[in-house]
């Protein structure tokens, strides 16, 4: 493993290897066990796009690790006046011992991997979020024990949280429906990539991909980048939002998940948010666990 850019791109063996290690920094962490393996290493954090979960998870996880995270805001930086990704990763790549990058386009993460010669962790693009679902996978374990026929619902945009949730499902054998509307539905890419697989299925009925859901998932109907569609986004989503309803055709012990910032009365109701607001928030918790053990496992010498 020598990035982390898109769920596509990893072994479901790689995937067990992040949630097995994430699970014992978690438990070194919670009981006082330092776990200095980066003593010396930096990070450059690389943000194009707000972040309060990301930005803080890297920065506090890297220093827990003993070593230092840069926060690089790309409007302070020359890529924002144009400078070539190609140029900022061959620089960066003699300055840091690896860069996370939360962007819009994935190519951009995709060339910087290319051209530096130091891992590459994306912090989300509009493709994929895989330290998200990294989190999302280690919660949904520490829940049922193992991921493997773990029923997965996600309702809502056909987004970067879709794309890597599907991939990151069925890797790791969970049975995935995702309900989107026509307009909305996940990238084709990831369709195809799912489409080998009989665990999956999309359809455009919200209550036809809960049915007996263990884990139902929902993102916000207005990424960043496409808040200008926020109206007309809230016509065609609301038959999606996870409310009580909904939840009734679920499994009755079902989770909910939300990778945040939550809209509440938008994507999910108030009173379903706070009834899983323990499990929502551990899955906020375990974005500093599996990304420690991301960095571990691709900086430590
Ligand atoms: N879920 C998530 O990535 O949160 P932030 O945008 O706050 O980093
Ligand atoms: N789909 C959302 C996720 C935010 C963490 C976005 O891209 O804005």
């Amino acid at each position: 493993m020598k990035h982390v850019l898109k769920m596509l791109d990893l072994s479901p063996e790689e995937i067990t290897q992040i949630l097995d290690l994430a699970d014992q920094l978690k438990y070194e962490k919670k009981h006082g066990i330092a776990h200095p393996y980066l003593i010396g290493k930096s990070i450059g954090l690389i943000f194009q796009k707000a972040s309060t979960r990301t930005r803080v998870s890297f920065e506090t996880g890297m220093n827990q690790l003993g070593g230092q995270a840069l926060f690089l805001s790309a409007r302070d930086l020359q890529i924002g006046r144009g400078e070539p990704v190609q140029d900022t990763a061959r620089v960066l790549s003699r300055y840091l011992d690896a860069i996370m990058i939360r962007t819009f386009d994935q190519k951009e993460v995709e060339d910087l991997a290319e051209y530096g010669t130091i891992p590459v962790i994306n912090g989300l693009t509009d493709f994929s979020h895989p330290c998200q679902v990294l989190a999302d996978l280690m919660t949904i374990r520490e829940r049922f024990g193992s991921l493997k026929g773990v029923k997965m619902a996600y309702l809502g945009d056909g987004d970067n949280m879709a794309n890597s949730l599907i991939v990151g499902g069925l890797k790791t054998g969970m049975v995935v429906s995702v309900a989107t509307p026509d307009e909305y539905k996940p990238d084709p890419i990831v369709l195809d990539f799912a489409s080998e697989y009989d665990t999956f299925t999309w359809t455009n009925d919200p209550y036809e991909a809960v049915k007996d859901a263990d884990v139902v998932i929902t993102d916000t109907w207005a990424s960043m980048g496409v808040e200008a569609e926020k109206e007309v986004r809230q016509i065609a989503f609301a038959p999606y939002q996870v409310n009580d309803e909904l939840m009734k055709v679920a499994k009755p012990e079902a989770m909910v998940l939300h990778c945040l910032p939550a809209y509440r009365e938008q994507e999910i109701t108030e009173k379903v948010f706070e009834e899983h607001a323990d499990e929502i928030f551990e899955e906020a918790e375990n974005r500093l666990h599996a990304q420690k053990a991301v960095m571990v496992l691709l900086m430590k010498d």
